[in-house]
């Protein structure tokens, strides 16, 4: 099992901090926004990281993580040229990816859990992908999943209408299919190739699987969630250090 990072995008929500550095470089607790799925990644055994991101600050980001080897993490970079979506920013991560399954998580998503459950849960199908759903207070913001019968029936992008709050956190288990997957996809009205669009080709295959994240979660994208993302991390010390 191998794991991706994705850390492009433009940081548009977090301007002007973002006009100088990478959103996944701000400050969060005591350390870089992105240590922390990075942590989750290696705590779940994961040694092997792809960190994608833009061009613009790719050379702060590797003076950040460097090899890894202090870590015991191998890290592998890749440039995203332009913020093409986050399915975009993924398929540069196909020949790293060799073909093995990937744990791939939103380098602003910050979260309590230990990955593990959830990833041996995982190794246990056969193929396809699986979710992890937390309930939000502001559903128009995430992907939203719509359960019926405790299966999950239908997947929308920011919906003007939530069917539930339970938001698709950007926390994905992929098989080697998430490629071929993306590269049928069409952009979507904002010009991205959209990761709810995998996620939802998975599940009209029947080749989708969810759990409910336990703890904390946070989207530390915007000044109100990064607000947040300071309280719940102020206290913590990451093992990476
Ligand atoms: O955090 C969970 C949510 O993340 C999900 O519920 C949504 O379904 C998913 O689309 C995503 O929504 P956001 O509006 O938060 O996506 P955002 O554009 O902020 O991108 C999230 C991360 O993905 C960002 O921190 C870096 C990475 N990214 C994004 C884009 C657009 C890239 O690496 N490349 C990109 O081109």
């Amino acid at each position: 099992m191998k794991g991706v990072i994705l850390a492009g995008g433009t940081g548009s929500r977090l301007l002007p901090l973002t006009r100088y550095t990478n959103k996944h470089l701000l400050p969060v607790g005591r350390y870089p926004m992105i240590c922390y799925p990075i942590e989750r990644l290696k705590q779940a055994g994961i040694s092997q990281i792809m960190v994608v991101t833009s061009r613009n600050y790719i050379g702060q980001v590797i003076e950040l993580l460097g090899s890894g080897a202090e870590w015991g993490i191998k890290f592998t970079y890749q440039v995203q040229e332009e913020a093409g979506g986050i399915a975009a920013a993924l398929l540069l991560a196909e020949e790293f990816a060799a073909g093995e399954r990937l744990t791939v998580i939103l380098g602003d998503n910050l979260f309590e859990a230990d990955l593990r459950p959830y990833l041996e849960k995982f190794l246990q199908q056969p193929s396809g992908m699986k979710i992890l759903l937390k309930e939000v207070d502001d559903p128009q913001g995430y992907g939203i999943a719509e359960l019926q019968d405790g299966k999950v029936i239908g997947i929308e992008e920011k919906p003007q209408f939530p069917k539930s709050r339970l938001c698709v956190t950007g926390i994905y288990f992929y098989d080697s299919q998430v490629f071929s997957i993306i590269k049928q996809l069409k952009p979507s009205g904002r010009g991205e190739l959209e990761i709810t669009d995998v996620n939802r080709a998975y599940l009209q295959q029947g080749n989708l699987t969810h759990e409910i994240l336990d703890g904390w979660w946070i989207d530390a994208g915007t000044f109100h969630s990064l607000e947040l993302a300071h309280q719940y991390t102020k206290n913590l010390t990451l093992n990476l250090w």
